[in-house]
């Protein structure tokens, strides 16, 4: 993201929303896997720029034999990660682009997972398919209506199943997008949740992000019907000098940049 005069904040619908993210993931699917893929790695599950481990957090719990559904894959090294603990998961993404390089990484590896397209508000499951629902960082931040994506989540998972996803840390929101030190300074409304919008030349939009805050992320959680078990607000780790996009070593040691939800849809 950047702030130049193409950047607003205003209200999106979830088509425009759509429209312009499908767009976008397509067009910068090259970029993104260039940049950050060696980080990301083929076979890994990588929760967060901090770089948090799912081997090492187990946030999942227990995944061997489990159906598990990632929600905006991207080039879906997390669930070729899963695979080689003996889960058997599918991804999906709404990006032919994403899921291209999802099928690149999967030749290369050598590890071959199920690759669907779609949209993470109409999950193309039916009901109480799946033990583990999780994305890092894919479809949550992007979608207007999250709280429908939620009811998705938990209309897909069995009783007991659980739906972990990483987001940026809603407090990031009142900051530049700077890894610097002019992202330290507080500039926007934590309160203001009108997405994050770049658009072309004649006001469409061409990349949308949305902020919710701490207590609506919870809320529309409970409301779906899950439990919250976690809020798991990864450290930056010492030794870690990787910077990605506004997430930095500076910013890092003063306040969280992710926020990872873990909830648990209540059994019987
Ligand atoms: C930041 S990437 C995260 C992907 C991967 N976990 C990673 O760390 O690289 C966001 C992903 O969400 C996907 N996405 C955005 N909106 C979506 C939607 N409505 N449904 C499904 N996927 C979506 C994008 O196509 C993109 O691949």
């Amino acid at each position: 993201m950047n702030d130049d005069h193409r950047v607003t904040r205003r209200q999106v619908g979830d088509a425009e929303a759509r429209h312009a993210n499908r767009r976008w993931w397509d067009a910068d699917a090259d970029a993104y896997q260039a940049e950050h893929g060696s980080f990301l790695g083929d076979v890994d599950f990588v929760w967060c720029p901090e770089g948090l481990r799912e081997a090492d957090a187990r946030l999942l719990g227990d995944v061997a034999g489990r159906r598990v559904l990632e929600i905006g894959c991207g080039a879906a090294s997390c669930s070729r990660w899963l695979a080689t603990e003996g889960a058997r998961p599918v991804a999906l993404d709404l990006s032919a682009g994403m899921l291209r390089h999802a099928a690149q990484a999967s030749a290369r590896s050598g590890v071959r997972v199920p690759l669907t397209q779609a949209d993470a508000l109409a999950l193309p499951f039916g009901d109480e398919v799946f033990d583990i629902a999780c994305t890092a960082f894919g479809a949550v931040p992007f979608v207007e209506d999250s709280a429908a994506l939620m009811r998705e989540a938990h209309r897909v998972l069995r009783p007991g199943g659980r739906w972990v996803f990483s987001v940026t840390h809603p407090m990031r929101w009142i900051f530049l997008d700077d890894p610097g030190e002019g992202g330290l300074v507080a500039v926007h409304s934590y309160f203001d949740t009108a997405p994050y919008v770049e658009q072309d030349e004649h006001g469409v939009a061409t990349y949308v992000e949305q902020h919710r805050t701490l207590g609506d992320r919870v809320r529309e959680l409970v409301s779906a019907g899950f439990r919250l078990m976690d809020l798991v607000e990864p450290e930056w780790p010492e030794g870690h000098e990787g910077i990605w996009g506004q997430w930095s070593p500076l910013r890092g040691r003063l306040f969280p940049g992710t926020a990872i939800f873990v909830a648990e849809k209540p059994a019987g």
